[in-house]
């Protein structure tokens, strides 16, 4: 049980992130399907993780911005709904720049990072450690898309969730409510998660979010085959694949591939993987939500609204959910 006593100060950094021989079966099975498919946490090397940060800032690329406005905008309420003295765990934290928004406005003990992209990770918490000289900071390197053990100071403390970006769009829906089920239990009953959702409005504005002028998402997209040579020794060559991003609207997301622009074979830790030219990898699904569509997928898995803010054009949401188990 969550004990009153405020554990020290301190920075630890804990190591979840999955093993190789994972990695690869994982990569080499989702290759081997009619469909192709590599999951999405893959963009995520050191490359990549600055390669998302410049798309935050990108003019077309909505989100960040959206969201960070309605996150200054309802800062004390958001505040307010984290309290003092607790953990406050985040999911797919990046550069852990919204974190400040809150940390400027309430006062939790820890702050328990959790991003799959090493390097990343530990300069962000570095930097939240040093800016924040009463918070204790627990970097953890894992993939939260799959059960993972958090540190003890989640054990010894209240949690409050904070799962900003829209990353729960690049979630299948199917598997949301298991996620937030995670959530739940990590929160506890009467536990507050405050998630940041992607709404859906015209293909146009979509389309150019996903489809920069400036090519930063196609160069995200196409790091993503960089780091599988990096991580799992393949040998794909970049320039002989292109990127993709079109709006789906009768499943309501984006999808992003990288296709093939020559016949050719790919070498993957002994395993050979054919490509027709104009054949697709898969490798990102962003799911945009009316707000009662993700609601009932929330409810699902336990949890009911409390709060939700939005902008003026109801572009981005970011709501308080509630744990009722
Ligand atoms: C991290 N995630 C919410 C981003 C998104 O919009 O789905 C990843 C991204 N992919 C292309 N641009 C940004």
């Amino acid at each position: 049980m969550p004990g009153s006593v405020l554990p020290e100060r301190e920075f630890r950094f804990h190591d979840r992130q999955p093993d190789l021989p994972d990695a690869m079966a994982e990569v080499v099975t989702g290759l081997s399907r009619s469909a192709k498919t590599v999951p999405p946490k893959y963009f995520y090397d050191a490359t990549g993780s600055r390669l998302f940060d410049d798309i935050t800032r990108l003019p077309e690329y909505y989100l960040t911005r959206t969201e960070v406005g309605i996150m200054r905008e309802n800062r004390e309420d958001m505040a307010r709904a984290v309290g003092d003295r607790a953990c406050l765990v985040e999911y797919g934290s990046g550069s852990s720049e919204k974190i400040r928004i809150l940390l400027e406005a309430c006062r939790p003990a820890a702050y328990v990072p959790v991003d799959i992209s090493r390097a990343h990770l530990l300069q962000s918490a570095r930097a939240i450690y040093e800016d924040y000289d009463w918070l204790a900071v627990h970097p953890t390197c894992a993939d939260y898309s799959r059960p993972f053990a958090l540190p003890d100071i989640a054990s010894a403390l209240p949690c409050v969730a904070f799962f900003p970006g829209s990353s729960i769009g690049n979630f299948d829906p199917a598997d949301v409510p298991g996620f937030l089920a995670a959530v739940g239990a990590v929160v506890g009953r009467g536990g507050r998660l405050i998630v940041g959702v992607d709404a859906k409005k015209d293909a146009d504005v979509l389309h150019a979010a996903y489809n920069d002028g400036a090519g930063v998402t196609e160069a995200f997209n196409l790091n993503l085959l960089k780091h599988l040579n990096d991580l799992l020794d393949a040998d794909f060559d970049p320039a002989r694949f292109e990127h993709q991003a079109e709006y789906n609207p009768a499943r309501g997301r984006i999808e992003m591939y990288l296709a093939s622009t020559a016949t050719q074979s790919v070498r993957l830790n002994g395993a050979e993987i054919a490509f027709d030219t104009g054949e697709r990898i898969h490798t990102e699904s962003s799911y945009k939500y009316d707000p009662d569509e993700f609601l009932e997928l929330a409810g699902a898995a336990g949890f009911v609204q409390q709060r939700m803010w939005t902008d003026e054009r109801g572009y981005f949401m970011v709501l308080l959910l509630e744990y009722a188990g």
